[in-house]
């Protein structure tokens, strides 16, 4: 056995929508250029709620369409940057609230690359036959850590969560390739250190700050290949792929990936215009989307790529049946 199965996928995103019109009466942009070269026509923005709030819905959403019982959780696993607090860790918070009383929960920090690390990690777990569900999400409140004076960054985020219940599966189908390099950077939040002799107030180390071109162009170039090397791996052909779930950066980056890989965009999952880049939430997301949908179903046996990429940097794919 090295297969996961997603028994229940969910995902819940902020009512309060704001779209690029009402940026560019802050910043100086406007709605076609942001729709040209990132694909974003709005994002969702949250108004009070915290990440472990977005990441409690989700999984009260996953329990109900599983039929599962909260005390039959082993596992809870919170891929986020953007925690409520440093301790208690949003996983924790989301066992306590559902009352996941016989599971044992942990944060996870790989920012937009956060849901595959997820799932990988908790295909180990599983592996071990001594847990049998783990709950996996991915969220994100970037609206927190965002320069809104910033029109470099500040059109791109959006807050969001999503997540799936895993269970081992004798048949299914698992490889991954896992990266990080951790000289080359994004910075985000909280970048210094604050304490009595410092009286520093907050100020740019705050907020993310990124060289967009430079990460666009790591993404494409180090996506593309960490799908082929997974493709190697396994043996496998990109035409033996249903679909690519990619993390919703820019549409001109996934563009730029199928592009190196030869394929069709068809292949890719894309919801960036909708939501923004909402980093470890973007893939469960899109593949709860796909479940509504009726893209994706379970027991299909389709076999699905996830591909992260972000601070760190991290990226990586995980290539699994359905
Ligand atoms: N509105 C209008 N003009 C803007 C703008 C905005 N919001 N942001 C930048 N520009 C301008 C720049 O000032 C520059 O003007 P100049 O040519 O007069 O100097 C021009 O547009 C091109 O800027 P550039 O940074 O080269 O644009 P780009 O095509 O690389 O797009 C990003 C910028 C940020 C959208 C793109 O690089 C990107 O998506 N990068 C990766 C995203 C990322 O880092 N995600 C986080 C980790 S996954």
């Amino acid at each position: 056995m090295t297969g996961v199965k997603i028994r229940a996928c969910a995902h819940y995103v902020p009512s309060a929508v704001l779209d690029n019109h009402k940026i560019s009466t802050w910043v100086d942009t406007t709605d076609e250029w942001i729709v040209k070269r990132t694909g974003v026509s709005e994002r969702r923005i949250s108004e009070g709620e915290n990440t472990s709030d977005l990441c409690i819905q989700v999984a009260k959403q996953i329990l109900e369409a599983s039929g599962t019982a909260p005390e039959d959780i082993d596992m809870v696993l919170v891929a986020t940057f953007t925690p409520d607090y440093g301790t208690p860790s949003v996983a924790c918070l989301v066992q306590a609230e559902i009352g996941a009383t016989n599971a044992f929960a942990f944060d996870l920090s790989a920012a937009c690359s956060g849901f595959v690390y997820g799932v990988s990690v908790a295909q180990k777990f599983l592996l071990t036959k001594q847990y049998k569900n783990v709950l996996v999400i991915g969220a994100d409140v970037l609206s927190k850590v965002t320069d809104w004076s910033d029109r470099g960054s500040s059109i791109l985020f959006g807050d969001g969560a999503g997540g799936v219940l895993l269970s081992a599966d004798e048949e299914g189908f698992f490889a991954e390739r896992l990266r990080s390099r951790g000289d080359r950077v994004i910075n985000g939040g909280f970048a210094e250190v604050v304490n009595p002799f410092s009286q520093r107030e907050r100020g740019e180390y705050d907020f993310l700050k990124l060289d967009g071109q430079e990460v666009f162009n790591f993404a494409v170039k180090e996506a593309s290949a960490n799908i082929s090397e997974i493709l190697e791996q396994t043996g496998m052909t990109i035409d033996d792929i249903d679909f690519i779930v990619p993390h919703q950066a820019n549409s001109r980056i996934i563009e730029g990936i199928a592009k190196k890989l030869k394929t069709s965009l068809e292949k890719f999952y894309v919801n960036i215009q909708r939501y923004g880049n909402t980093s470890a939430a973007s893939i469960p997301i899109a593949l709860s989307e796909m479940f509504k949908e009726g893209k994706l179903k379970q027991g299909s046996g389709k076999k699905v790529i996830l591909v992260g990429f972000g601070g760190g940097l991290t990226w990586g794919s995980v290539l699994l049946s359905i």
